[in-house]
């Protein structure tokens, strides 16, 4: 039988590649992000490729009332949920906690933590009602260690992580997986976002180094899902060779003058 996964922030990044894997696998997308547009080019491209179905909810993970609306709306076909992707996320500026503006505090705290908890309570009683399911959250090394000028980022990727492990112990007798997955550096829009829009600096942080790129993030995703049922990957950790935690890289000499 053909299995859902449903996938938070899914216009880019990580989110954009994973519905590409699971549609590549068989698999039907409840696809979320706030670009309409990317979500509806993304269905009619997976469609044309895949034949996959996709069922899309544009909502903002902060609104709480608009994410239990569009879950509580999904048609009856659309509620059988195997799979949870808690991608939808962000970081915004990279400045000392002293100097660090408040309203991109605001919007990190309310997306990655509350943003995931709305979700994640929504989807619930879905996966509580047929007693299976597999929750993935996406935190990051940031929420292993804390580096320098992350200081409110890596708090709510701590957070994802703590999350991650009490949902793993009060789901225990339902039957359902909560894996944690945590990368390294990236390259998607991540950086273009934290830097607001300033591409050069973006790009810099990927200097002397080859990065993660999304297909490789959410090919170790999509590998979490093929265990057996009885096989769980709680936590896991990845960077790409040249990155051994969140502070420390190898980085090579940039050719760039
Ligand atoms: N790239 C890295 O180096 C890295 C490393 C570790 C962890 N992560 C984490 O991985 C996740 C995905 O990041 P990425 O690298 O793929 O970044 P990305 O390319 O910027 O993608 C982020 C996605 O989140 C969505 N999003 C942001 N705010 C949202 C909101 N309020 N409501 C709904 N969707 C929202 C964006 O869609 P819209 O803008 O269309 O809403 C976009 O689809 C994030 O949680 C990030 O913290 C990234």
């Amino acid at each position: 039988m053909t299995k859902t996964v449903f996938i938070t922030g899914a216009t880019s990044g990580f989110g954009a590649a994973c519905a590409e894997i699971f549609a590549r696998n068989n698999y039907r997308l409840i696809l979320n992000g706030r670009r309409r547009e990317r979500l509806e080019s993304a269905a009619a491209s997976l469609k044309e490729r895949f034949g996959t179905e996709c069922f899309l909810l544009p909502f903002d993970v902060r609104d709480r009332a608009a994410v239990a609306a569009g879950v509580a709306a999904l048609p009856a076909g659309w509620q059988g949920i195997d799979v949870l992707i808690n991608n939808a996320g962000l970081a915004l500026g990279r400045d000392k906690f002293q100097d660090a503006d408040l309203d991109d505090w605001d919007v990190m705290l309310d997306t990655n933590v509350k943003g995931l908890l709305y979700v994640a309570r929504a989807v619930l009683p879905l996966m509580l009602a047929q007693k299976s399911g597999h929750i993935i959250n996406l935190g990051s090394v940031a929420g292993k260690e804390v580096y320098e000028r992350g200081n409110v980022y890596c708090a709510s990727k701590f957070a994802v992580d703590a999350l991650s492990q009490s949902m793993r112990i009060d789901l225990l007798s339902n039957g359902i997986k909560v894996t944690a997955i945590h990368p390294g550096a990236a390259e998607t829009e991540f950086s273009l976002v934290r830097f607001k829009g300033n591409a050069a600096t973006a790009e810099s942080i990927y200097d002397g180094f080859q990065p993660l790129s999304a297909e490789d993030v959410a090919s170790v995703i999509y590998y979490t899902t093929t265990l057996p049922p009885h096989v769980c990957i709680n936590d896991l950790v990845l960077t790409c060779t040249a990155q051994a935690d969140a502070i420390y890289f190898h980085k090579q000499p940039s050719n760039k003058g």
